[in-house]
């Protein structure tokens, strides 16, 4: 069927941005989700941020439970019993947070996360903030140059995470055994939550998909990698929804683990 006059991509070889007036035609509330998105964002980083650097409750001594803001605690100043590989490192000056280690690395992946990329260039950067709806920038180079072409580490960051995931695991079933040894507690439920929809998000990751079925150009021959692949891709149709889940209970471990280990509320034991 022909084109309409004017709109075929012959009769605009080097499409630019259409000359409209007002910045939407559109009468929703368009602004609402990037509000929303940037509001839970937002909330997460400045929780994270207080946490990192509190140094206080971050392990519940007769449960063992540890905090994943805190693992692996590998320092001197970690308290005693929190450390569950060691402490290979001294004492931190208290501008440096006791998870050093771990934690530029999970907020790079975090950050360099292609969903969370959609989510922020929408909500903060606005480029653009919704369908039909201008954005404030004059020009589009995308991620083609600095700094934004360092999103490309993400695969990099993606390793890391599955061995921070890893630690996270272990933690949450060393606090099985608590300091009178085998029980089970809503603690234990809350990390092992947490544990879980990290491993959905770490394994949904759109590089994990690439590491499993990449570059294969006959799924027929490579059977044990392509049922991996299809597996992994189920879950990543569900990317979105982890990403936010997990920093949902990221947030739910830490307060919970905090509340516990202050003393302002008694864990809720099911055994022991
Ligand atoms: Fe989101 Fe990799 S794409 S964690």
């Amino acid at each position: 069927m022909a084109s309409p006059a004017g709109t075929s991509p012959a009769d605009n070889p080097t499409p630019s941005r259409a000359s409209i007036a007002p910045r939407t035609l559109r009468t929703d509330r368009w602004w609402l989700q990037p509000l929303l998105t940037t509001l839970g964002l937002a909330t997460f980083v400045v929780y994270a941020t207080v946490r990192s650097f509190m140094r206080t409750d971050y392990w519940a001594a007769e449960h063992h439970y540890l905090t994943p803001f805190y693992s692996p605690c590998l320092s001197d100043s970690c308290v005693a019993g929190s450390s569950h590989f060691g402490t290979p490192i001294g004492e931190l000056p208290a501008f440096i947070p006791l998870a050093f280690l771990s934690l530029p690395f999970l907020l790079g992946f975090r950050l360099t996360c292609y969903y969370y990329r959609k989510a922020y260039y929408r909500s903060i950067w606005m480029a653009p903030p919704a369908c039909a709806v201008g954005e404030p920038h004059e020009r589009y180079t995308g991620e083609t140059r600095l700094p934004l072409i360092l999103q490309n580490v993400h695969r990099y960051f993606f390793y890391v995470a599955l061995v921070i995931t890893l630690i996270n695991t272990y933690d949450a079933i060393l606090a099985f055994g608590g300091e009178n040894g085998f029980g089970i507690g809503l603690g234990n439920v809350i990390l092992l939550l947490n544990v879980v929809l990290l491993w959905c998000y770490t394994l949904s990751c759109h590089s994990c998909r690439h590491v499993t079925g990449g570059r294969l150009k006959h799924f027929s021959r490579n059977p044990v990698r392509y049922r991996i692949w299809t597996q992994v891709s189920k879950l990543n149709t569900r990317h979105m929804e982890f990403a936010w889940l997990t920093l949902g209970t990221l947030v739910l471990t830490d307060l919970y683990v905090w509340l516990v280990s202050s003393g302002a509320i008694a864990d809720l034991r099911f055994i022991n």
